[in-house]
């Protein structure tokens, strides 16, 4: 029998129904099933097929070892969260993960209480929290890499010379305890001068991320943690344009004032890490 709209979808299956591996099975099974659904719920012209042949094409031209417009495409569709959710449920109180985002890179070691920012300058602000298990019982030497953009909305890695700012590791003290001092950070867009900057115009969305920090901890004994901590107020909470903003993650910047009369703000951000 010719292939048809009909038994199209059965022929593709038939084709590969005696591979071994059960997992590339279901997953190739469910990618066709899926495909060949949209297909003839959308009925694409062939124009509009290739168009959609082409941004998978730019997106991948978009692509190099500092550049991933695919997981941006993921990010942005809410395929990245999708999978965090499916991937990081949590069994009790701990705290709960988000997107590792494009700008994570190794960062350089630095003594609790540091300020990590270099060279930018911006509103101070004092982090801090303590690490725990999810009985309440502190951490010790955990390691935490933490990451955020400036007031300018730019990560280091953004910029012309790559200096290393607004970055660092450290490790928890005796107590669980972790501090660093930075600037507070701000809503910043995605890249957008990328196919994916073109289709969220063509969506007619933002590009906008609610101000964050993202961090990175791992302890001996526990599962390694990708998560953020997001600034209350922002106007972008309720509109993130990668969807990862988990009500549990957000926190009050307090309004203090230090022993040089000079104003800053304290962010306080309790970790809770998942035995493995
Ligand atoms: C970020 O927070 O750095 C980020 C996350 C997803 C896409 C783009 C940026
Ligand atoms: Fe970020």
């Amino acid at each position: 029998m010719d292939f048809n709209e009909n038994n199209a979808t059965e022929a593709v299956l038939n084709s590969f129904s005696k591979i071994k591996d059960e997992r590339l099975k279901k997953i190739m099974s469910s990618i066709i099933r899926n495909l060949h659904q949209v297909v003839k719920e959308v009925e694409p012209t062939e124009e509009e097929w290739i168009k959609a042949i082409m941004f998978l094409t730019k997106t991948g031209q978009k692509c190099d070892d500092r550049r991933q417009e695919f997981i941006l495409l993921s990010d942005v569709l809410g395929v990245s969260m999708l999978l965090d959710s499916i991937n990081n449920r949590k069994s009790k109180n701990e705290t709960e993960t988000t997107v590792l985002g494009p700008f994570h890179t190794t960062s350089p070691m630095i003594e609790n209480g540091t300020n990590i920012a270099n060279f930018v300058k911006g509103e101070n602000c004092v982090v801090s929290g303590i690490i725990t298990d999810n009985n309440n019982i502190p951490i010790p030497g955990a390691s935490l890499e933490v990451w955020q953009s400036g007031p300018d909305g730019l990560y280091d890695v953004q910029k012309e010379d790559r200096v290393v700012d607004l970055r660092a590791t450290l490790l928890s003290l005796d107590d669980g305890s972790y501090l660093f001092r930075t600037v507070k950070p701000q809503y910043y867009p995605i890249p957008v001068d990328g196919p994916v900057g073109d289709l969220l115009k063509n969506l007619d969305r933002h590009p906008y991320r609610p101000a964050h920090i993202h961090f990175m901890v791992k302890a001996k004994g526990f599962k390694d943690l990708i998560t953020h901590v997001f600034i209350d107020g922002d106007k972008y909470l309720e509109s993130d344009t990668v969807f990862a903003v988990k009500q549990s993650l957000i926190r009050k910047l307090e309004k203090n004032i230090d022993e040089n009369k000079q104003e800053y703000f304290k962010l306080n951000f309790d970790i809770i890490m998942e035995k493995n």
